[in-house]
Parts: structure tokens; C-alpha cells; sequence
């Protein structure tokens, strides 16, 4: 056995990831069921875990009155009827209150049987996921502070991945609650300073966009004690090359897609790095 250091921070929910990883690649829905149901919403993270995903991504965005939230962009007008709702253009999240937030239909936009569908709440949303998945957190607005405080309300801190691109704010989240699973956000071409960066982070996964990740990336950084996940795969055969790559979970907006070619394919596929 080596007796190189392994800088991961490996809490007991990524060492139960990491076991269910070696039998198989895990699926992460991301935004929920995306490609049929409107992203970061109850109904897509629903209908992830009934494709069988085992983690599901989403986003989370802040208020004007500091209630967290289900939500990708920092305005409403892709995934809400906000523009038509409350009047105006370019409606940013944080310049409204949750009373109206919540009541914006975040549904329609992806086709009239989906309307009715709502910004969840973070609370809500994590309600909706945790029964059945694991609860893969994206912040893009919100403090340390305000997402650590929930998590503990809610008793969820063991049982949650909290991920950022924002590596100052994991720092400050490490340092509030130790116990968090956490994950380092990438996209650019993982040169050694970049691997030296992470190793410095003390997060438990690296999450990366698959199009910048080389095959001995995977390898140095499952040999560093990392659970490794790639964002965000959609084509068949870039899938397909996640999973040979053996990269531990794979970010798909196609979950169920992804839960059938892992079935399909998962008896030939090569050893793990
Ligand atoms: O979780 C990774 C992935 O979601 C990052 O990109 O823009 O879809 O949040 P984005
Ligand atoms: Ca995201």
C-alpha cells in the first residue's frame, strides 16, 4: 500500500459514495430530470430519482429577504413567468422578496403540462430529494452562513453534497462546519498548480467539465483519495466515456438516458482507476 498523503477530506457520506462507485457509475441528475421537466424544480427531482438516479444536482440562489431557493440564473426570465407575472425584464432574484418569488409559475416555460410547477425553496427542495438521492448543492448565491445554518436546521449535514466554483466560499464553509461533504467546482485544464489548489481545499470530491478532464487527471486524483464527477454529459458516446474513463459520478441532464446505457454497458467495463 502507498504511503503517499491523500488530501481528500473523506467524510462518511463520500466514503459511502465511494463504495457504491466501485459496483457502478453514479448517476447525477442535473437540475433534477432536466430534459423533461423544467430544471430545479419538485417535478424534475422527482422524476430523477424515479429514473434512478442516485444524486441530484440543483442550484441555489438567495433573496432579497435571505430565503434560500431552487434556482440557476440570477434572474428569473428563463425558467419563470416573472417577465409577464410582475412586469419588467432581466428580474433578478435578489431584488425580490420570497412572498414573490414563490408564487411565480416556473413550470410553463418548458411546456404547457408542466405548468404549475414552482421555485422550491432550499428547504422544500432538499424535502423533495433526500428520501430518495443524495442532495448535490450548487451554490451561486447565498453565504456560508445562511446554507450552513440550514443544513444543520434541517439535521442534513451528513447527508449532503455542498459543491462551489467559488472555492473562498468552501473555504468558509470548511471552516464553519467541518463535517460538510465538499465538492471544488472546475472547468479550466487541470494543470498541476490547479491539482495543488485542490489539495489545499479539503473538499472530498472534484467536479469538473468533462471537456477539459484528461484520462490521468481521473487517475491522479482518485489516487489522492477524491471521489471524481464530471458536468455536464449529454451525448451517448461522451457517457459512455465517462463511465470507461471510471470516473465515479457523471452529471448528465439525460439521468434516465444515462441509467440505461450504465445498465447496458456496466458488465464491459474496464477495470477502475
Ligand atoms: O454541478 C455542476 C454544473 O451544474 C455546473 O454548471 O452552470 O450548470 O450550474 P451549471
Ligand atoms: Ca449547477
Amino acid at each position: 500500500m502507498s504511503d503517499a498523503p491523500r488530501p481528500a477530506v473523506i467524510t462518511p457520506l463520500a466514503a459511502r459514495l465511494g463504495t457504491l462507485a466501485q459496483d457502478r457509475t453514479l448517476v447525477v441528475a442535473h437540475r433534477g430530470a432536466s430534459d423533461q421537466y423544467p430544471e430545479n424544480t419538485v417535478p424534475a427531482f422527482a422524476a430523477a430519482i424515479a429514473a434512478g438516479a442516485e444524486l441530484v444536482e440543483f442550484d441555489v440562489q438567495v433573496t432579497r429577504d435571505g430565503m434560500l431557493v431552487c434556482l440557476h440564473d440570477e434572474t428569473l426570465d428563463r425558467t419563470t413567468d416573472a417577465r409577464s407575472a410582475l412586469g419588467g425584464r432581466d428580474l433578478r432574484v435578489a431584488d425580490l422578496d420570497w412572498a414573490a418569488v414563490r408564487h411565480l409559475d416556473a413550470g410553463a416555460w418548458k411546456g404547457p403540462a408542466r405548468r404549475g410547477a414552482r421555485v422550491p425553496s432550499l428547504r422544500e427542495g432538499l424535502a423533495a430529494i433526500v428520501a430518495g438521492a443524495v442532495p448535490m448543492l450548487e451554490r451561486k448565491g447565498g453565504s456560508a452562513e445562511a446554507v450552513v445554518s440550514l443544513l444543520r436546521d434541517a439535521g442534513l449535514v451528513d447527508r449532503v453534497l455542498v459543491q462551489s466554483f467559488d472555492w473562498e466560499w468552501l473555504r468558509a464553509v470548511r471552516r464553519l462546519e467541518p463535517a460538510l461533504t465538499l465538492g471544488a467546482l472546475g472547468e479550466d485544464p487541470l494543470d498541476a498548480a490547479t491539482h495543488a489548489a485542490i489539495d489545499a481545499l479539503g473538499v472530498a470530491f472534484v467536479h469538473w467539465d468533462w471537456r477539459t478532464v484528461r484520462s490521468e487527471d481521473v487517475a491522479s486524483l482518485h489516487a489522492r483519495g477524491y471521489l471524481t464527477c464530471v458536468y455536464t454529459v449529454d451525448p451517448d458516446l461522451a457517457l459512455l466515456g465517462a463511465m470507461a474513463a471510471g470516473v465515479r459520478m457523471v452529471t448528465t441532464n439525460h439521468a434516465a438516458r444515462l441509467v440505461e446505457l450504465r445498465r447496458q454497458h456496466c458488465g464491459s467495463r474496464p477495470t477502475r482507476g
